[in-house]
């Protein structure tokens, strides 16, 4: 099984290979070639992984098997939407796993490290945006206890998706 830790600035390029191509194997067949071209621009190169790694208003952790990262999740501490019942949110911004290890039991394993670290840094409610037409991820969140608390516009490229806000409590 992968080991799952806090990413270093030393991830930044394979980090940033990973969520392109989790994204792309997601979410290619469902969009146009130029909005996910868009988004890819703006979201994931080197540079920028580096930075998301260094911020202190994000936690990045990543899955390594074989010295190679096969997963993620970024945790962010923005404000949530006023759907989201929380004194003190945490957002799993994202968590992504490589179509090889799906149905494994390292997103379980993964989703279990960020509702611990939301745990230990006084969290009291975990939330997420996901897409309304990706239903495994859904079910995976389902599986969790998420519930659905309202929706939000997610540009992706230049087309406005509808995600659902989805919640739960900040405990194991
Ligand atoms: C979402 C993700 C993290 C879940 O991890 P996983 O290892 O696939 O999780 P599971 O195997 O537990 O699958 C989740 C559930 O979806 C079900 N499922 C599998 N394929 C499905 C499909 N095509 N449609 C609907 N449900 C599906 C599974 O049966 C499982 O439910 P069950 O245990 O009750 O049978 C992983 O699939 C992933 O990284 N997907 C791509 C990235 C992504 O969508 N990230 C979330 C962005 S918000």
């Amino acid at each position: 099984m992968p080991i799952i830790r806090q990413a270093e600035l030393r991830d930044a390029a394979p980090l940033a290979a990973l969520a392109e191509r989790t994204f792309r194997d997601t979410f290619e067949a469902a969009n146009t070639p130029e909005d996910m071209a868009l988004h890819c621009r703006e979201h994931y190169r080197e540079a920028l992984q580096g930075q998301e790694i260094l911020d202190p208003g994000l936690t990045t952790l990543v899955c390594e098997h074989d010295g190679e990262l096969v997963a993620f999740a970024q945790l962010r501490r923005d404000p949530p939407p006023p759907c989201v019942p929380s004194a003190r949110p945490l957002e799993i911004q994202r968590l992504y796993v490589a179509s090889a290890w799906h149905g494994k039991g390292l997103a379980q394993e993964l989703m279990r490290h960020c509702l611990t670290q939301a745990e230990s840094e006084g969290a009291d409610q975990v939330w997420l945006g996901v897409w309304e037409h990706n239903p495994r991820a859904i079910a995976f969140y389902r599986k969790f206890g998420f519930q659905e608390v309202g929706n939000h516009i997610f540009p992706l490229g230049t087309d406005p998706q509808c995600d659902l806000i989805l919640v739960r409590p900040a405990v194991v």
